[in-house]
């Protein structure tokens, strides 16, 4: 499989304190890579660093580099609005714009400037589609995103990122806020966009790393003990300390 990014020697530093040591690694293309490890770890810092999400946040320091197709994302010459645009992200919580269902969807591209209705409703309609809601959603359009379920606002967020057409999808604890049946639901989703896209899932659940994921990459403490495909990682790690966590031993 094909490298789409490339991380060497990666330090991260929250002031004075260091969130990711030498963080190596090489995320495939087309494939769902799920980051896992104890709260603290790092998980998220270094998900953000794929989209340069941590810029936001005062007192970042970063060392090494991330290369996407080749392009190292921290280079002077990089527009961040554009790196956002490729590497899109779905939170946690569900977090649609208190506008209806298709102005949520429609949001980014607008941004990027496309005007046209009739592009905008074939994105809208795309994007939807991509993100398996279009069949709930299609005959309420200019109902408020807020009177979706917490599932249905989810995916609804996976299609506002789908709209704007990312290479990589981010997903940080993207079921953690769901009921069962839903979580199923974008479980199975991702498999499918894995087919188009670049998936990387910070994921809590253990179950869901093993059922979804092709790489599984274990952290500890802001370092990478482990990165393996997922079935040997869950079958036979090399680490003690993975064998730990994944049996439940701590964390
Ligand atoms: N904005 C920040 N400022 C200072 N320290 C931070 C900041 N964000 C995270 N940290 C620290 O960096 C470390 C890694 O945090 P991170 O959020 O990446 O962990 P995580 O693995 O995603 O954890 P969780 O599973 O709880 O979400 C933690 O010790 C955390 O307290
Ligand atoms: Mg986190």
């Amino acid at each position: 499989m094909q490298a789409l990014i490339e991380i060497e020697r990666l330090n991260l530093f929250y002031g004075s304190f260091q969130a990711l040591k030498n963080v190596n690694m090489k995320i495939p293309e087309k494939a769902i890579t799920a980051f896992i490890g104890p709260s603290g770890c790092g998980k998220s810092t270094l998900l953000r660093s794929l989209n340069r999400m941590n810029d936001m946040i005062q007192g970042t320091n970063i060392e090494g580099s991330i290369k996407i197709s080749g392009t190292d994302i921290y280079g002077k010459d990089v527009d961040v609005e554009t790196l956002r645009k490729k590497v899109g992200m779905v939170f946690q919580q569900p977090n649609p714009f208190p506008k209806s269902i298709y102005d949520n969807v429609a949001y980014g591209p607008r941004l990027h400037g496309i005007k046209s209705r009739q592009k905008l409703d074939e994105i809208v309609e795309t994007s939807l589609r991509g993100a398996a809601l279009w069949n709930e959603a299609k005959d309420h359009l200019k109902r408020s995103a807020l009177s979706l379920s917490g599932g249905q606002q989810q995916r609804l967020c996976i299609a506002r990122a789908l709209a704007v057409e990312p290479d990589i999808l981010l997903m940080d604890e993207a079921t953690s806020a769901l009921d069962p049946i839903s979580t199923l639901k974008i479980e199975e989703l991702a498999q499918e966009l894995k087919d188009k896209y670049t998936i990387v899932m910070v994921t809590h659940n253990m179950h869901q790393a093993a059922r979804v994921s092709n790489q599984t990459v274990f952290f500890l403490n802001g370092e990478v003990i482990e990165y393996a495909d997922t079935e040997k990682l869950f079958s036979n790690p090399e680490d003690k300390r993975t064998e730990d966590y994944i049996s439940g031993r701590f964390g």
